[in-house]
């Protein structure tokens, strides 16, 4: 056969589960599934037609949306109309004559995100309103409502008011030039390096984009910040403002990460130095050429001075100097730079103390288009750190959360840790910086400082694999990033109870067991890796798997995990105290005092904070040998309850999620008894203690463990 030949035989063979209607995950939380007949028939009275008011993209969009989604779920379409009566749907804006005929004194809406959906009386019945400032509130607002239809609600008598709590929602993805994506573990880069025509990839493109306005995310940054300066040669922007022109109906603004050093390496001159007046034009020059391009684009997304990026150290300037010199020159096409805090040096003692110490001297001097992107945690995104104390300090400068939605070091996308749980935690957490209910969310969200530019940032699991995340579950990541961006206060359960309706079934019993799964997920993952505050104790490189012991004599200090656990035959933990680095002196009282006294700092966060004896009492009278001990047997039952708790829901879903899903449980107990053994057996050479004779013992020995190589056939 012809090699041509064959690729088509191959590619046809590879869409066959998608013509013979096989459940590939392709269709995400938008699979609109027909509802049973007990919901449709109640809500096809309430979705009789559909009243559109405008032309506009985005309107249309919604239009085309709802009409789609409504013939799927209910097997009905509703028909087009000009006038509203019983049963209509109406889809305007706040200022259209429709509604201020259906809403006596009309709408008053403050943002332009913001919308309302209401039931208003009609001459013989009643209709849905679903009105925006703009049509972008239309967008959400419809959304919205067949969320309600797909979770079953009661749709009949609705008044709802929703507006975003911060303005940029974003998506980080790390997608390199060549098509690699830097930790990443669902397939390649959708963006970059496609052997596909861009009309070809077009349907993956609208799903991305439908997926990611229907929980209200309104901006994405399309390569890694580890940035190419190629990203901004004119072959790379033409792809950006391909990308830009699909998502723009759907309120998706395109970012670029960018390289400091760009102006040298691709504009050849002789410096990047922020202060040159050649630089500057330089990136003046590019600016101009970008925004006639793209003439929304959303603005710089800069890694500087971190990990060996360039930056504006580099030329002897700051961090104040390089990110107000790209502000000035996107301010005058309403773009915005957000510079990353995440920066450490070998040298420092400390490593989770050095953002603060970095960033606090230049709070209120960055320009006023410039927001600061703080990881949640002070080293990096660990299955549990305390909140990065910028998070609160900075109060004179706009600061974003930035949250990893893939898994780096939770597994990767073999393993379930459903993250709204550890986001909200973080978001939830009081700073204190003025006073009780001072939540790291209010320190951004503006309530608590006042600033008018606020955003949060995900860092994608995306991928081109046919189920975007590489395995069914962690869909809800990127959802529940979504959802809680627009909403901080939505519960963990409220979210995870949405999204397995929406993506497999309203069966109560299937979701009820799916969301018990999902909501102790998170924290199964850090029993059985990192308990007790414990971080960093993966394979240095690939971050994968527990490596505890691992000693590289080439390497830095802060890339190893002894570094971090610091275990010893006198007991384990970093010291942060008032008696160590003191890293606890940049919280607020009372947390600084909390976490600085082992008797009154959170269990869950203890060696974080403390270097303590193996013998050291806890409150529960356990020694703390003991209860970590305790902990990583504690994290492996979790893990086979999964699994027992998934084999249950056999026959509930498409047999092809089914088996899926419980290949990665599988896979999870496995490596869970990996973690715990090797932890186990590891820190058991300094403890010098036995586990307790009531668990089972380790199903490893270290040795084994040690010589375990990593396979990286795991990662896709
Ligand atoms: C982590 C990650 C890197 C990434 C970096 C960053 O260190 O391992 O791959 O580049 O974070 O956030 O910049």
């Amino acid at each position: 056969m012809k090699y041509g030949r064959l690729m088509a035989v191959v590619a046809a063979l590879m869409f066959l589960p998608m013509l013979v209607g096989a459940e590939t995950g392709a269709d995400l939380w938008l699979r609109y599934s027909k509802l049973p007949e007990s919901m449709a028939t109640g809500y096809r009275k309430e979705a009789k037609s559909l009243v559109v008011t405008g032309n506009d993209a985005t309107q249309q969009a919604a239009a085309g949306e709802i009409r789609m989604a409504l013939r799927s779920l209910l097997g009905t379409t509703p028909t087009l109309s000009k006038g509203v009566a019983d049963g209509s749907i109406v889809l305007a804006t706040s200022s259209d004559k429709i509604v201020k005929d259906l809403i006596p004194g009309g709408l008053e809406l403050s943002d332009d995100e913001a919308y309302v959906i209401r039931t208003v009386s009609v001459k013989k019945g009643k209709a849905i309103l679903i009105a925006g400032r703009t049509t972008t509130g239309i967008l959400y607002g419809t959304f919205d409502l067949l969320r309600r239809m797909q979770n079953g609600e009661d749709i009949s008598n609705l008044d709802i008011n929703e507006q975003p709590a911060y303005k940029l929602r974003l998506l980080n993805h790390w997608d390199n030039l060549n098509g690699t994506v830097e930790r990443g573990y669902a397939g390649h880069s959708i963006f970059w390096n496609r052997e596909e025509s861009f009309e070809q990839l077009k349907d993956q493109y609208l799903t991305y984009a439908r997926a990611n306005a229907s929980v209200g995310i309104n901006g994405t940054v399309l390569n890694n910040v580890n940035a190419s300066p190629e990203v901004l040669n004119t072959e790379n922007l033409e792809r950006v403002k391909q990308l830009a022109d699909l998502f723009r109906p759907y309120n998706i603004k395109v970012y670029l990460a960018v390289n400091f050093a760009s102006p040298a390496v691709l504009g050849g001159l002789d410096t990047a130095d922020p202060l040159d007046e050649n630089v500057q034009q330089w990136w003046r020059d590019k600016a101009a050429e970008i925004y006639k391009m793209i003439p929304d684009f959303g603005g710089f997304l800069v890694k500087a001075n971190s990990e060996g990026q360039p930056g504006p150290m580099d030329f002897g300037r700051t961090h104040q100097d390089g990110a107000n010199m790209l502000a000035g020159v996107l301010k005058p096409h309403n773009g915005v730079v957000m510079w990353r805090a995440f920066v450490y040096e070998p040298t420092n003692s400390d490593r989770a103390m050095q953002a603060y110490n970095e960033f606090m001297p230049f709070d209120g001097k960055f320009a006023d288009n410039v927001i600061v992107q703080v990881k949640n945690g002070p080293v990096d995104f660990q299955p549990r750190e305390p909140f990065s104390p910028l998070f609160g300090a900075m109060q004179k400068t706009p600061l974003m959360v930035e949250f990893q939605i893939t898994l780096e070091y939770l597994g990767h996308s073999n393993q379930l840790a459903y993250l709204a749980t550890m986001w909200k935690e973080v978001l939830d957490a009081d700073t204190w910086a003025l006073g009780a209910g001072s939540s790291v969310a209010r320190a951004t969200d503006g309530s608590l400082f006042g600033n008018e530019l606020t955003a949060i940032a995900g860092v994608a699991n995306i991928g081109r694999d046919i189920n975007w995340c590489g395995h069914d579950l962690l869909q809800s990541n990127w959802y529940a990033f979504g959802r809680l961006a627009w909403n901080h206060q939505l519960s963990s359960e409220q979210i995870a109870e949405e999204w397995i309706r929406m993506t497999f079934t309203n069966d109560d019993s299937f979701v009820s067991t799916l969301e018990e799964v999902m909501m102790r997920s998170r924290e199964a993952v850090v029993s059985y890796m990192t308990p007790m505050g414990l971080h960093h104790l993966m394979g240095w490189d690939h971050h994968y798997g527990p490596e505890p012991w691992t000693d590289l004599s080439w390497a830095r200090a802060d890339w190893l995990p002894r570094y971090y656990h610091r275990a010893g035959e006198d007991g384990i933990g970093f010291d942060r105290s008032s008696k160590g680095s003191n890293a606890v002196s940049q919280y607020f009282s009372p947390l600084r005092e909390m976490y600085d006294n082992p008797a009154t700092c959170p269990e869950n966060l203890l060696l974080w904070f403390h270097h303590l004896p193996w013998d050291y009492r806890l409150a529960s009278g356990k020694t703390l040998w003991d209860a970590l001990v305790y902990k990583y047997y504690e994290g492996v039952e979790q893990a086979r309850f999964f699994q027992k708790e998934w084999d249950k829901l056999e026959g509930k879903i498409d047999q092809e999620r089914f088996e899926a899903i419980r290949y990665k449980f599988k896979q999870q107990t496995k490596e869970a008894i990996w973690w715990r053994d090797a932890c186990v057996l590891y820190f058991q050479t300094f403890s010098k203690r036995p586990i307790p004779a009531e668990l089972e013992r380790p199903v490893h020995d270290l040795d084994e463990l040690k010589s375990l190589k990593f396979d990286l056939k795991h990662h896709n």
